[in-house]
């Protein structure tokens, strides 16, 4: 069991270093745009990008998203983005601890805490397998690691798309509500490329979840990557609810990570402002090749969308006006998204 789940994620973080596995379809960031700001009235070194993630301070509201973990080569990434994270004083996710459950001698591949000791580091199970491993085994997974909140995913697209995949998607919101409840650290649920809607968030809310993150259609397609492996027709390579329209709608209800085709900073400054406290991403830091440079220009680049919207702290930046149009404007609107708001302000 745990040898295909780790080819399985050899091959998934393969294929996704090398692979065009990116949405046809759009996250939708080409239809926000900042009302520029000509008199900043501030210093760029002025400008400040702190915040609080669990209690722990970031240099910046950005995630290196989780991605791997329970093979050797795993084991390399995950010191290299942790390393990377802890530098440039981002979070951390780490991939599913599913296989060092299954297989305990390999927690080592997932075991970061030493690289990074100052960060927020988030441990990662699938919403599938919250039933079998129930909350006390999770919770050993990840003091094993020490992290400070675990991530919850939802792939229900990915695994009907894989043959060996969970195809079982019932109860899995009283569990998210009993972990939410009994695990005694903060839980995220993030989906992994489909997006998230308002009323999965509205669900998420109420079971007592921290943040969710909403993983967006428009970045990593999950289902391409599946297709890739099977070879069979890509029918839902581009389903999902895209990123932007995500992050409008379930911010409304729900602390939200805005991710999925977010790839750069300006990406990130612009996920603030539709309502996420946080942005994030994984393929592009996995391909980086010195990801803490990569970290380093996001950074830099939400610092001057955050100057050039005259917004010197990110309480500023969450109230940058900005101008919503095409696609995503008319999708939000029909949503019921008041997309004037965001220009008006
Ligand atoms: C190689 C790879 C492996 C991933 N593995 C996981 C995982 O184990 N758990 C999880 O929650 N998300 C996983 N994801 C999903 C990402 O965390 C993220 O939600 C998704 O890729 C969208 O972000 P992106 O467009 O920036 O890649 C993985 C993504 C990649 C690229």
């Amino acid at each position: 069991m745990a040898v295909d789940i780790k080819s399985r994620k050899r091959d998934h973080v393969e294929s996704a270093r090398r692979k065009n596995v990116e949405y046809a379809v759009s996250a939708g960031f080409e239809d926000v745009r900042f009302v520029h700001q000509p008199l900043p009235e501030m210093a760029f070194d002025d400008v400040d990008t702190e915040c609080r993630m669990f209690g722990k301070m970031l240099s910046a509201p950005i995630i290196i998203l989780g991605m791997t973990g329970g093979y050797p080569q795993a084991a390399k990434i995950n010191a290299k983005l942790a390393v990377a994270a802890e530098r440039e004083g981002l979070a951390f996710g780490l991939g599913s601890q599913r296989a060092m459950i299954e297989k305990p001698q390999l927690a080592s591949t997932y075991k970061v805490r030493k690289l990074a000791p100052t960060i927020p580091l988030i441990g990662n199970i699938g919403g599938c397998q919250l039933e079998k491993y129930g909350v006390k085994k999770v919770r050993e997974a990840l003091d094993i690691v020490e992290a400070d909140a675990l991530a919850i995913h939802l792939n229900p697209l990915q695994e009907v798309c894989q043959p060996e995949g969970d195809h079982d998607f019932s109860g899995i919101l009283e569990q998210i509500g009993i972990f939410a409840h009994d695990l005694g650290m903060p839980v995220i649920v993030k989906e992994t490329g489909a997006g998230m809607s308002m009323g999965a968030a509205v669900a998420l809310r109420r079971a007592g979840v921290s943040m969710a993150d909403v993983s967006g259609a428009g970045g990593t397609s999950w289902s391409k990557v599946e297709y890739m492996r099977s070879g069979s027709e890509p029918v839902f390579e581009n389903w999902g609810n895209p990123t932007c329209v995500s992050i409008a709608t379930c911010s409304e209800v729900i602390e939200t990570i805005g991710s999925g085709g977010v790839r750069n900073g300006l990406d990130a400054a612009k996920c603030l402002a539709l309502g996420a406290s946080f942005a994030g991403a994984a393929l592009p830091f996995l391909r980086a090749k010195e990801p803490a440079r990569e970290a380093a220009a996001w950074k830099r680049d939400l610092k001057i969308a955050m100057l050039l919207t005259g917004s010197r702290n990110l309480w500023h930046m969450r109230r940058a006006r900005l101008v919503v149009s095409g696609k995503t404007a008319e999708e939000m609107k029909r949503i019921g998204v008041d997309v004037n708001r965001y220009t008006r302000r």
